[in-house]
Protein backbone atom coordinates (compact mmCIF):
# COMPACT_ATOMS: atom_id res chain seq x y z
CA UNK A 1 0.00 0.00 0.00
CA UNK A 2 1.18 3.61 -0.72
CA UNK A 3 0.27 6.55 1.35
CA UNK A 4 -0.40 9.90 0.25
CA UNK A 5 -1.66 12.45 2.84
CA UNK A 6 -4.44 13.55 2.58
CA UNK A 7 -4.60 16.72 0.52
CA UNK A 8 -6.74 18.95 2.83
CA UNK A 9 -4.83 18.14 5.75
CA UNK A 10 -4.01 21.47 6.68
CA UNK A 11 -7.38 22.92 6.21
CA UNK A 12 -8.87 22.66 9.75
CA UNK A 13 -6.14 22.45 11.95
CA UNK A 14 -4.76 25.42 14.34
CA UNK A 15 -1.05 25.99 14.50
CA UNK A 16 0.19 27.91 17.85
CA UNK A 17 3.34 29.31 18.07
CA UNK A 18 6.08 27.63 20.32
CA UNK A 19 7.12 30.76 23.26
CA UNK A 20 8.94 33.35 21.39
CA UNK A 21 10.29 31.19 18.52
CA UNK A 22 9.75 30.59 15.07
CA UNK A 23 8.58 27.03 15.36
CA UNK A 24 4.86 26.86 15.14
CA UNK A 25 2.67 22.72 16.43
CA UNK A 26 -0.20 22.17 15.78
CA UNK A 27 -2.75 22.69 18.65
CA UNK A 28 -2.64 19.13 19.23
CA UNK A 29 0.34 16.47 18.74
CA UNK A 30 0.48 12.78 18.85
CA UNK A 31 3.17 11.19 21.50
CA UNK A 32 4.53 7.64 20.86
CA UNK A 33 4.78 6.29 24.47
CA UNK A 34 2.50 3.63 24.65
CA UNK A 35 0.60 1.86 21.50
CA UNK A 36 4.00 2.26 18.90
CA UNK A 37 6.12 -0.28 20.63
CA UNK A 38 7.61 -3.85 19.71
CA UNK A 39 4.38 -5.64 21.60
CA UNK A 40 1.98 -3.76 19.50
CA UNK A 41 0.29 -4.35 16.08
CA UNK A 42 2.13 -2.86 13.31
CA UNK A 43 -1.10 -2.19 11.04
CA UNK A 44 -2.64 -0.08 13.81
CA UNK A 45 0.20 2.50 14.54
CA UNK A 46 0.77 2.72 11.26
CA UNK A 47 -2.80 4.13 10.91
CA UNK A 48 -2.98 6.28 13.62
CA UNK A 49 -0.35 7.49 12.44
CA UNK A 50 -1.81 8.57 8.69
CA UNK A 51 -4.59 9.64 10.63
CA UNK A 52 -2.81 11.51 12.35
CA UNK A 53 -1.09 13.54 9.62
CA UNK A 54 -3.52 13.27 7.16
CA UNK A 55 -5.58 15.59 10.03
CA UNK A 56 -2.72 17.95 10.17
CA UNK A 57 -0.73 16.66 12.73
CA UNK A 58 2.50 17.13 12.26
CA UNK A 59 3.86 16.77 15.23
CA UNK A 60 5.24 13.22 16.54
CA UNK A 61 6.95 12.62 19.92
CA UNK A 62 8.91 10.09 20.83
CA UNK A 63 11.55 9.00 23.90
CA UNK A 64 14.95 6.57 23.46
CA UNK A 65 12.92 4.80 26.14
CA UNK A 66 9.34 4.19 24.53
CA UNK A 67 8.62 0.45 23.48
CA UNK A 68 8.11 -1.97 25.08
CA UNK A 69 10.97 -2.39 24.57
CA UNK A 70 13.15 0.21 24.98
CA UNK A 71 14.36 1.52 21.35
CA UNK A 72 10.98 0.04 20.24
CA UNK A 73 9.35 2.88 19.62
CA UNK A 74 11.77 4.33 17.24
CA UNK A 75 12.53 1.39 15.11
CA UNK A 76 8.85 1.28 14.42
CA UNK A 77 8.08 5.04 13.53
CA UNK A 78 11.60 5.09 11.57
CA UNK A 79 9.77 1.72 9.35
CA UNK A 80 6.74 3.84 8.91
CA UNK A 81 8.75 6.75 8.34
CA UNK A 82 10.88 5.11 5.23
CA UNK A 83 7.65 3.29 4.25
CA UNK A 84 5.15 6.53 4.06
CA UNK A 85 6.26 9.66 5.29
CA UNK A 86 9.65 10.44 3.21
CA UNK A 87 7.73 12.63 1.06
CA UNK A 88 6.66 14.84 3.88
CA UNK A 89 9.83 14.85 6.13
CA UNK A 90 10.03 18.42 5.36
CA UNK A 91 6.26 18.86 6.96
CA UNK A 92 7.02 16.91 10.13
CA UNK A 93 8.20 18.29 13.29
CA UNK A 94 9.85 14.95 15.37
CA UNK A 95 10.81 14.47 18.81
CA UNK A 96 13.00 12.52 21.42
CA UNK A 97 14.53 12.72 24.19
CA UNK A 98 16.93 11.14 27.12
CA UNK A 99 16.93 11.24 30.77
CA UNK A 100 15.96 7.88 31.96
CA UNK A 101 17.61 5.05 32.14
CA UNK A 102 18.43 3.34 28.48
CA UNK A 103 21.36 1.12 28.84
CA UNK A 104 23.14 -0.46 31.76
CA UNK A 105 26.58 0.86 33.14
CA UNK A 106 26.87 5.39 34.11
CA UNK A 107 26.52 6.43 30.75
CA UNK A 108 23.03 5.30 29.92
CA UNK A 109 20.85 7.19 31.84
CA UNK A 110 20.52 10.74 33.14
CA UNK A 111 22.17 14.14 32.09
CA UNK A 112 25.98 13.52 30.97
CA UNK A 113 27.39 15.09 27.47
CA UNK A 114 28.38 11.40 27.59
CA UNK A 115 24.68 10.17 27.75
CA UNK A 116 22.67 12.81 25.77
CA UNK A 117 25.02 12.36 22.56
CA UNK A 118 25.84 8.88 22.56
CA UNK A 119 21.50 8.42 23.13
CA UNK A 120 21.09 11.04 20.23
CA UNK A 121 23.08 9.16 17.90
CA UNK A 122 21.36 5.71 18.62
CA UNK A 123 18.00 7.24 17.97
CA UNK A 124 19.19 9.20 14.82
CA UNK A 125 19.95 5.22 13.78
CA UNK A 126 16.87 3.70 14.99
CA UNK A 127 14.54 6.06 13.32
CA UNK A 128 16.92 6.62 9.89
CA UNK A 129 17.11 10.30 10.59
CA UNK A 130 20.11 12.56 9.81
CA UNK A 131 18.09 15.27 12.73
CA UNK A 132 15.46 15.27 15.11
CA UNK A 133 13.34 18.47 15.27
CA UNK A 134 13.65 18.86 19.27
CA UNK A 135 15.45 17.08 21.15
CA UNK A 136 14.80 17.24 24.94
CA UNK A 137 16.61 16.66 28.34
CA UNK A 138 13.51 13.93 29.69
CA UNK A 139 14.39 14.90 33.55
CA UNK A 140 16.48 16.84 35.43
CA UNK A 141 19.47 15.51 36.69
CA UNK A 142 20.12 15.95 40.57
CA UNK A 143 24.21 15.23 40.32
CA UNK A 144 25.16 16.15 36.84
CA UNK A 145 26.00 20.35 36.66
CA UNK A 146 23.24 21.96 34.69
CA UNK A 147 25.63 23.42 32.75
CA UNK A 148 27.03 19.95 31.23
CA UNK A 149 23.66 19.19 30.56
CA UNK A 150 22.43 22.32 28.92
CA UNK A 151 26.08 22.25 27.08
CA UNK A 152 25.14 18.97 25.61
CA UNK A 153 21.93 20.35 24.47
CA UNK A 154 23.76 23.45 22.35
CA UNK A 155 26.41 21.07 21.36
CA UNK A 156 23.70 18.68 19.78
CA UNK A 157 22.19 21.68 17.67
CA UNK A 158 25.78 22.93 16.76
CA UNK A 159 26.02 19.24 15.42
CA UNK A 160 23.30 19.63 13.31
CA UNK A 161 21.41 16.68 14.92
CA UNK A 162 18.75 19.06 16.55
CA UNK A 163 17.26 21.82 14.83
CA UNK A 164 15.57 22.63 18.79
CA UNK A 165 15.96 21.68 22.25
CA UNK A 166 13.45 21.69 25.61
CA UNK A 167 13.41 20.18 28.75
CA UNK A 168 11.13 17.81 30.46
CA UNK A 169 9.83 17.86 34.03
CA UNK A 170 11.82 20.36 34.87
CA UNK A 171 10.59 22.72 38.02
CA UNK A 172 9.96 26.15 37.87
CA UNK A 173 13.26 27.31 38.96
CA UNK A 174 15.45 24.27 37.08
CA UNK A 175 13.79 25.81 33.82
CA UNK A 176 14.54 29.23 34.54
CA UNK A 177 18.08 27.95 35.30
CA UNK A 178 18.61 26.07 32.12
CA UNK A 179 16.80 28.78 30.03
CA UNK A 180 19.56 31.47 31.45
CA UNK A 181 22.69 28.70 30.76
CA UNK A 182 20.83 27.94 26.91
CA UNK A 183 20.41 31.94 26.23
CA UNK A 184 24.25 32.41 26.85
CA UNK A 185 25.12 29.50 24.95
CA UNK A 186 23.01 31.24 22.17
CA UNK A 187 20.40 28.33 21.82
CA UNK A 188 17.40 29.06 23.38
CA UNK A 189 15.30 26.61 25.44
CA UNK A 190 12.18 26.50 22.93
CA UNK A 191 9.90 24.09 24.62
CA UNK A 192 8.98 22.16 27.85
CA UNK A 193 7.06 19.23 28.19
CA UNK A 194 5.31 18.97 31.88
CA UNK A 195 2.50 16.79 32.58
CA UNK A 196 -0.43 18.82 32.99
CA UNK A 197 -4.13 17.55 32.82
CA UNK A 198 -7.34 18.04 35.26
CA UNK A 199 -5.90 15.18 37.52
CA UNK A 200 -2.29 16.87 37.90
CA UNK A 201 -2.00 20.64 38.13
CA UNK A 202 1.44 21.59 39.63
CA UNK A 203 2.17 23.34 36.43
CA UNK A 204 -0.24 26.21 37.64
CA UNK A 205 1.91 27.04 40.82
CA UNK A 206 4.70 28.82 38.84
CA UNK A 207 6.03 26.57 36.02
CA UNK A 208 3.60 28.55 33.33
CA UNK A 209 4.37 31.54 34.58
CA UNK A 210 7.87 31.34 33.99
CA UNK A 211 7.43 29.93 30.52
CA UNK A 212 5.30 32.49 29.73
CA UNK A 213 8.27 35.14 30.61
CA UNK A 214 11.10 33.07 29.51
CA UNK A 215 9.35 32.26 25.80
CA UNK A 216 9.43 29.10 26.07
CA UNK A 217 6.42 26.81 24.93
CA UNK A 218 4.48 24.38 26.78
CA UNK A 219 3.66 20.49 25.31
CA UNK A 220 1.52 19.28 28.02
CA UNK A 221 1.69 15.28 28.44
CA UNK A 222 -0.93 13.16 29.70
CA UNK A 223 -3.41 15.31 29.41
CA UNK A 224 -5.92 12.36 29.68
CA UNK A 225 -4.32 11.50 32.51
CA UNK A 226 -3.59 8.44 30.49
CA UNK A 227 -6.90 7.32 29.68
CA UNK A 228 -9.03 8.63 32.95
CA UNK A 229 -9.98 11.46 31.44
CA UNK A 230 -12.44 9.81 29.12
CA UNK A 231 -15.39 7.89 29.60
CA UNK A 232 -13.66 4.07 29.47
CA UNK A 233 -13.01 3.42 32.93
CA UNK A 234 -16.55 4.08 33.55
CA UNK A 235 -18.33 0.80 33.80
CA UNK A 236 -14.79 -1.19 34.64
CA UNK A 237 -11.58 -1.68 32.98
CA UNK A 238 -11.86 -3.02 29.55
CA UNK A 239 -9.27 -5.85 28.27
CA UNK A 240 -8.12 -3.86 26.23
CA UNK A 241 -7.46 -0.79 27.31
CA UNK A 242 -4.02 0.57 29.01
CA UNK A 243 -4.59 -0.02 32.76
CA UNK A 244 -5.13 -4.01 31.59
CA UNK A 245 -2.21 -4.47 30.03
CA UNK A 246 1.01 -5.42 31.75
CA UNK A 247 3.50 -2.97 30.58
CA UNK A 248 0.96 -0.16 30.90
CA UNK A 249 1.81 2.76 33.50
CA UNK A 250 -1.61 3.02 34.22
CA UNK A 251 -2.33 1.04 37.07
CA UNK A 252 -5.59 -0.32 38.41
CA UNK A 253 -5.03 0.79 41.28
CA UNK A 254 -5.30 4.32 40.08
CA UNK A 255 -8.66 3.90 39.53
CA UNK A 256 -10.18 4.86 43.03
CA UNK A 257 -13.34 5.17 44.19
CA UNK A 258 -13.13 8.69 44.71
CA UNK A 259 -11.51 9.22 41.16
CA UNK A 260 -14.52 7.74 39.36
CA UNK A 261 -17.11 9.89 40.75
CA UNK A 262 -14.96 12.89 39.65
CA UNK A 263 -14.62 11.35 36.24
CA UNK A 264 -18.47 10.91 36.11
CA UNK A 265 -19.11 13.96 37.50
CA UNK A 266 -16.75 15.67 34.67
CA UNK A 267 -18.35 12.82 31.99
CA UNK A 268 -21.95 14.59 32.53
CA UNK A 269 -20.33 18.45 32.42
CA UNK A 270 -19.04 17.16 29.06
CA UNK A 271 -22.14 16.00 27.44
CA UNK A 272 -24.17 19.59 28.45
CA UNK A 273 -20.76 20.91 26.47
CA UNK A 274 -22.36 18.41 23.57
CA UNK A 275 -18.25 17.51 23.64
CA UNK A 276 -17.00 14.26 25.24
CA UNK A 277 -15.14 14.01 28.08
CA UNK A 278 -11.78 13.34 26.27
CA UNK A 279 -12.69 16.43 24.39
CA UNK A 280 -13.11 18.79 27.18
CA UNK A 281 -10.10 17.82 28.97
CA UNK A 282 -8.22 18.61 26.33
CA UNK A 283 -9.96 21.74 25.12
CA UNK A 284 -9.52 22.61 29.12
CA UNK A 285 -5.61 22.65 28.72
CA UNK A 286 -5.88 24.82 25.18
CA UNK A 287 -8.13 27.55 26.79
CA UNK A 288 -4.46 28.65 28.53
CA UNK A 289 -2.63 30.72 25.58
CA UNK A 290 0.49 29.67 27.69
CA UNK A 291 0.04 25.87 26.09
CA UNK A 292 1.84 25.44 22.26
CA UNK A 293 -0.37 22.47 21.91
CA UNK A 294 -1.39 19.62 23.73
CA UNK A 295 0.54 16.04 23.63
CA UNK A 296 -2.13 12.90 23.39
CA UNK A 297 -1.85 9.06 23.04
CA UNK A 298 -4.25 7.00 21.39
CA UNK A 299 -4.57 3.27 20.92
CA UNK A 300 -6.49 3.20 17.87
CA UNK A 301 -7.37 6.01 15.11
CA UNK A 302 -11.13 6.08 16.30
CA UNK A 303 -9.96 7.77 19.81
CA UNK A 304 -7.26 10.47 17.95
CA UNK A 305 -10.26 11.63 15.52
CA UNK A 306 -12.66 11.93 18.78
CA UNK A 307 -9.62 13.96 20.63
CA UNK A 308 -9.38 16.27 17.35
CA UNK A 309 -12.69 17.47 18.02
CA UNK A 310 -11.85 19.68 20.97
CA UNK A 311 -10.41 21.98 18.76
CA UNK A 312 -13.82 23.19 17.88
CA UNK A 313 -14.67 24.38 21.08
CA UNK A 314 -11.88 25.54 23.64
CA UNK A 315 -13.92 27.94 25.56
CA UNK A 316 -15.79 27.76 28.71
CA UNK A 317 -17.78 30.03 30.79
CA UNK A 318 -16.87 31.33 34.30
CA UNK A 319 -19.52 29.06 35.28
CA UNK A 320 -18.55 25.66 33.64
CA UNK A 321 -15.23 26.53 35.41
CA UNK A 322 -16.01 27.09 38.41
CA UNK A 323 -18.29 23.57 38.27
CA UNK A 324 -15.40 22.05 37.24
CA UNK A 325 -12.99 23.71 40.69
CA UNK A 326 -15.89 22.26 42.43
CA UNK A 327 -15.57 18.49 41.20
CA UNK A 328 -11.72 18.29 41.67
CA UNK A 329 -12.04 18.96 44.83
N1 LIG B 1 8.07 13.79 29.03
C1 LIG B 1 7.63 12.79 29.76
O1 LIG B 1 8.16 12.47 30.82
C2 LIG B 1 6.42 12.04 29.25
C3 LIG B 1 5.77 11.10 30.08
C4 LIG B 1 4.64 10.49 29.60
C5 LIG B 1 4.16 10.78 28.31
N2 LIG B 1 4.83 11.66 27.53
C6 LIG B 1 4.39 11.98 26.15
O2 LIG B 1 3.01 12.29 26.14
C7 LIG B 1 2.32 11.44 25.22
C8 LIG B 1 0.91 11.24 25.67
O3 LIG B 1 0.89 10.57 26.93
P1 LIG B 1 -0.30 9.60 27.27
O4 LIG B 1 -0.39 8.54 26.24
O5 LIG B 1 -0.21 9.24 28.69
O6 LIG B 1 -1.54 10.64 27.00
P2 LIG B 1 -3.07 10.65 27.29
O7 LIG B 1 -3.63 11.33 26.09
O8 LIG B 1 -3.33 11.20 28.64
O9 LIG B 1 -3.55 9.11 27.31
C9 LIG B 1 -3.66 8.37 26.12
C10 LIG B 1 -4.60 7.18 26.33
O10 LIG B 1 -5.92 7.66 26.60
C11 LIG B 1 -6.87 6.87 25.90
N3 LIG B 1 -7.53 7.74 24.92
C12 LIG B 1 -6.94 8.63 24.08
N4 LIG B 1 -7.87 9.32 23.39
C13 LIG B 1 -9.07 8.85 23.78
C14 LIG B 1 -10.39 9.17 23.43
N5 LIG B 1 -10.64 10.14 22.56
N6 LIG B 1 -11.39 8.49 24.04
C15 LIG B 1 -11.14 7.54 24.95
N7 LIG B 1 -9.89 7.19 25.34
C16 LIG B 1 -8.87 7.84 24.74
C17 LIG B 1 -6.10 5.72 25.27
O11 LIG B 1 -6.08 4.69 26.23
P3 LIG B 1 -6.11 3.12 25.87
O12 LIG B 1 -4.70 2.84 25.43
O13 LIG B 1 -6.47 2.49 27.17
O14 LIG B 1 -7.11 2.93 24.77
C18 LIG B 1 -4.73 6.31 25.09
O15 LIG B 1 -3.72 5.35 25.02
C19 LIG B 1 3.19 10.20 25.20
O16 LIG B 1 2.96 9.38 24.07
C20 LIG B 1 4.56 10.80 25.20
O17 LIG B 1 4.88 11.26 23.92
C21 LIG B 1 5.94 12.30 27.98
Amino acid sequence: MTYLANPTRYSDMTYRRCGRSGLQLPALSLGLWHNFGGVDTFENYRAILHTAFDQGVTHFDLANNYGPPPGSAEENFGTILKKDFLPYRDELIISTKAGYTMWPGPYGDWGSKKYLVASLDQSLKRMGLEYVDIFYHHRPDPNTPLEETMAALDLIVRQGKALYVGVSNYKAEETAQASAILKKLGTPCVIHQPKYSMFERWVEGGLLDTLEKEGIGCIPFSPLAQGLLTNKYLQGVPEDSRAAKPHGFLKTAMITPEKLEQIQQLNALAQERGQSLAQMALSWILKDPRVTSVLVGASRPVQLLDSLECLKNTNFSAEELEKIETILK
